[in-house]
């Protein structure tokens, strides 16, 4: 018998070691998309039981925010804490687009929710896997500096919310990536490293589909419901969110993604 989609998305949450998190992940997303091509056995979505928290390495350390030191990324070792910290995101994000999988796999939604949540799942472990490789090329690896405990908090806090879940990830954590990114990619392209240039740029290309698919099935959802997206947007992201929206938006990109300004400038902070 089979595994079904849900519980593969549980299987990659309970894996540890970040390679083969990934590994598990790209395997996982080949088998769904080939069930859903025809060119492999039909698939299930089934049931799962995530785990609260996903599996982790015991490396990198997690540490408080303000206890992550602080990077300066005109120097070699700055630009390696840099990636270092983009590692320890698109590794989260493999579990985060596992986690919408497994954790509502009971919200009855069409099979092209999953089929994006997969392909999400497998560009982040692309990402990881190529961030892994810019750090080893600089002489160092995923795990050996210290990283950001929080990450997991939004996915906790929003854990019996499929609404919740897509305003605050996709909407609002991924499209955050959008507006720092380009700047990611001018410290490292003046440092001429460029490896790191180019996952970047993948990174960077590859997060707009994210943010759209967030956004295409938020709308989905209020439009079941009958609500209202933006009031909805608004009010989940103030109840689910701690802070406000930082400034300046890359609004081109989020127009791209299907973001428009009325849903996220109102929650930026007075500045
Ligand atoms: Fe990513
Ligand atoms: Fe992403």
């Amino acid at each position: 018998m089979s595994l079904t989609l849900a519980e593969r998305a549980e299987a990659v949450l309970r894996t540890a070691d970040g390679r083969a998190k990934a590994a598990l992940s790209r395997e996982h997303a080949a088998a769904w998309l080939a069930a859903r091509d025809g060119s492999g056995p039909a698939m299930e979505i089934g049931r799962a039981n995530p785990p609260d928290r996903p599996a982790r390495p015991d490396r990198p350390e997690l540490l408080a925010p303000r206890d992550v030191p602080r990077r300066r990324p005109g120097t070699p070792a700055g630009r390696i804490a840099l990636l270092h910290a983009v590692a320890h995101i698109e590794l989260n994000a493999i579990d985060l687009h596992w986690d919408i999988i497994a954790r509502f796999a009971h919200v009855p939604m069409p099979m092209g929710f999953y089929d994006d949540w997969v392909r999400a799942a497998d560009d982040e472990s692309r990402h990881f896997v190529m961030v892994s490789e810019c750090l080893e090329a600089m002489g160092s690896s995923y795990g050996a500096l210290t990283a950001h405990a929080g990450m997991w908090r939004a996915a906790e806090d929003t854990k019996i919310d499929l609404l919740g879940r897509l305003a605050v990830v996709p909407m609002v954590l991924e499209a955050r990536g959008l507006d720092v990114t380009p700047g990611m990619v001018a410290v490292f392209r003046k440092a001429a490293e460029t490896k790191a240039v180019e996952s970047l740029e993948t990174i960077y290309a590859e997060e707009v589909s994210h943010v759209a698919y967030g956004s295409k099935w938020f709308h989905f959802l209020c439009g079941r419901e009958d609500r209202d997206p933006k009031d909805v947007f608004h009010e989940l992201v103030r109840h689910y969110f701690h802070g406000a929206l930082k400034p300046p938006f890359n609004e081109e990109k989020r127009a791209e993604a299907g973001l428009p300004p009325d849903f996220y400038w109102p929650l930026a902070e007075a500045h």
